[in-house]
């Protein structure tokens, strides 16, 4: 039996980055059984891409790779501090602006962390911004997902 979790994944856009990488973690947990134990959603720490689908590079590496994405852009808040259990970031930009829009407490901050540093020596490494980039750029950002999302799936489902 899983104590339940939310997690908001946050990037700049909410475009990108964070929509997949709530996707493939729900697949992961799903392909686990574990989605009900779950919730998870993405927001951006920009307002510029508000109620839009995911960008069209991001749709496409989803549909290859069969994940389903279920978003619309969206700027975290401030009620996203005391509602989410985990706020992941994609990089230590995205972790400056939160604390800075969210005005972090030192006894919040436990809870914001790069979602990479759930990989085994990942701490303060990043997932890049593909939005100037090309296809290859948003298959490379995918498969880092993949793997940065199945250990914190490891990690949440070890300690509960
Ligand atoms: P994301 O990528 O943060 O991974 O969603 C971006 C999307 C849009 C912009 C920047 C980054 N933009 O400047 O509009």
């Amino acid at each position: 039996m899983y104590q339940e979790k939310k997690i908001l994944f946050v990037c700049l856009g909410n475009i990108c980055r964070s929509p997949m990488a709530e996707a493939i973690f729900n697949k992961l947990a799903e392909d686990r059984s574990l989605h009900h134990v779950f919730k998870c959603t993405s927001a951006g720490t920009a307002g510029y891409h508000i109620g839009e689908l995911p960008d069209y590079r991001t749709r496409m590496v989803c549909e290859m790779n069969a994940v389903t994405l279920n978003h619309r852009g969206r700027k975290i808040g401030h009620d996203d501090l005391a509602e989410f259990d985990l706020i992941l970031a994609m990089d230590s930009s995205n972790v400056r602006d939160i604390i800075h829009l969210l005005k972090v407490k030192e006894e919040h901050s436990d809870k914001i962390r790069l979602l990479r540093s759930f990989e085994p020596d990942g701490e303060g490494k990043e997932v890049p911004d593909p939005y100037y980039g090309n296809l290859d750029d948003f298959k490379n950002v995918y498969e880092m997902l993949l793997k940065s999302c199945g250990h914190l799936l490891d990690e949440l489902t070890s300690t509960n």
